[in-house]
């Protein structure tokens, strides 16, 4: 063992794991090979990564920089944006209307909030930390918690994001959709929170990864970037981790909330695609769409390999396991696999729908495993019917 790391594992645990942190900090910064990328994301990783900015308990102020588009014509221009106006009217829900009166036991093997192995314990007891029955059913606890709070935090980014985009987007029947949209964000960051805290009495701090990524797309001025960050990168993301979620749980309360989100979150993604697909196409230039495709590969590249769970690391295993092992734990799950790998089956097939895969780039999404999703259907081609319709087809990987 080299003596540096001798070193440090003579420090104490919470020394070593700020170490740990900036050495991934670096990581990141490291790996991004478009310059441009670099720049748009740094001063964001310097916040969420070295200063940790969501998690000093204090509330975050982030400047935004756009520019608000207003239309006295009031012009009908976009026919496919004012069918998803009229859609999202109809498909409002009052979130009093879930079962919110069934108990929730998260400790109750009879309907676990997720599978039996979505996390792997075995490989725990192969690194000498042995969970009695009962704390593996907290720990499944604690992660099901940890999750459900990443898509809190993420649908308060996506509430601010719809707004910013409401106000910053040229198509007026974009706007008035967009505001059905600042409204079906709100109903999820309230039944996130309700569940949260009614149900599984826990809240998890916000991943340092995640508060990149929406710090970013925040104080981003150019509109595009928030629609990529927010409506393709996020949502594509949360809509396939949702989609893993619903499929995994047997707790009804959860399954029905995680139906509705995800029939709001189609069309947030369809309107996505639809904005962005001729914007990309015919208004910027091949360098402007070069760097949002890099832009687009580095974030989804974050979101898949930076998804360590370490908040749950510092809760349970600190001290008794390094963050090296820790790492090889959360990469042997199989339902943390499952979660990092099926949150790309929506987000490849919109890229490319938008035009963000061309060759240039598809050896590096192959590289990084992700090109068996590229012939999927596109969020314009699938409604929020389908989608649960497919999942309910294809049972998670526990029921198989
Ligand atoms: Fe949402
Ligand atoms: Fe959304």
């Amino acid at each position: 063992m080299p003596l540096s790391e001798r070193l440090i594992r003579r420090l104490p645990a919470p020394v070593r794991s700020q170490l740990d942190d900036w050495r991934q900090a670096v990581d990141v910064f490291v790996q991004v090979r478009d310059p441009k990328v670099l720049r748009s994301l740094a001063p964001s990783g310097v916040r969420g990564l070295l200063l940790r900015r969501g998690k000093q308990g204090q509330p975050t102020r982030v400047r935004a920089a756009h520019h608000a588009h207003f239309d006295w014509a009031y012009p009908h221009d976009h026919p496919e944006m004012a069918e998803l106006y009229r859609r999202a009217k109809l498909g409002q829900w009052d979130s009093d209307d879930l079962p919110w009166h069934l108990d929730v036991d998260p400790l109750n093997p009879e309907s676990p909030l997720l599978y039996d192995g979505f996390f792997n314990v075995d490989i725990l007891k192969d690194m000498g930390v042995h969970l009695t029955e009962d704390e593996g059913r907290r720990l499944t606890h604690a992660v099901a918690a940890w999750m459900l709070s990443q898509f809190l935090h993420g649908e308060q980014g996506a509430l601010f994001a719809a707004a910013q985009v409401t106000e910053a987007v040229q198509f007026f029947d974009g706007k008035l959709y967009g505001a059905t949209q600042v409204v079906d964000e709100a109903r999820h960051v309230e039944v996130f929170l309700r569940y949260l805290e009614s149900k599984l009495n826990k809240l998890y701090q916000i991943n340092d990864n995640l508060f990149v990524i929406i710090d970013a797309l925040m104080a981003d001025a150019r509109w595009d970037m928030k629609f990529l960050g927010m409506q393709i990168m996020v949502e594509g993301l949360a809509l396939g981790a949702f989609g893993t979620m619903y499929q995994s749980t047997s707790e009804p309360l959860l399954r029905a909330l995680l139906a509705n989100v995800i029939q709001d979150e189609a069309r947030h993604v369809h309107y996505g695609v639809v904005a962005l697909r001729d914007h990309v196409r015919t208004a910027l230039s091949e360098a402007e769409r070069r760097e949002r495709e890099d832009w687009a590969f580095e974030v989804a590249l974050l979101m898949r390999n930076r998804f360590m769970v370490y908040e749950l690391y510092e809760e349970w295993f600190e001290g008794l396991l390094t963050r090296d092992q820790w790492r090889q734990v959360v990469l042997a799950s199989p339902g943390m696999e499952q979660f990092r790998t099926v949150m790309f089956n929506r987000l490849v097939p919109n890229l490319r729908a938008i035009g963000l895969m061309s060759e240039r780039i598809q050896p590096a999404y192959a590289e990084a495993g992700l090109m068996r999703y590229f012939d999927g259907a596109a969020a314009d081609a699938l409604n929020g019917e389908q989608m649960l319709a497919e999942l309910d087809a294809a049972p998670a990987a526990a029921a198989k």
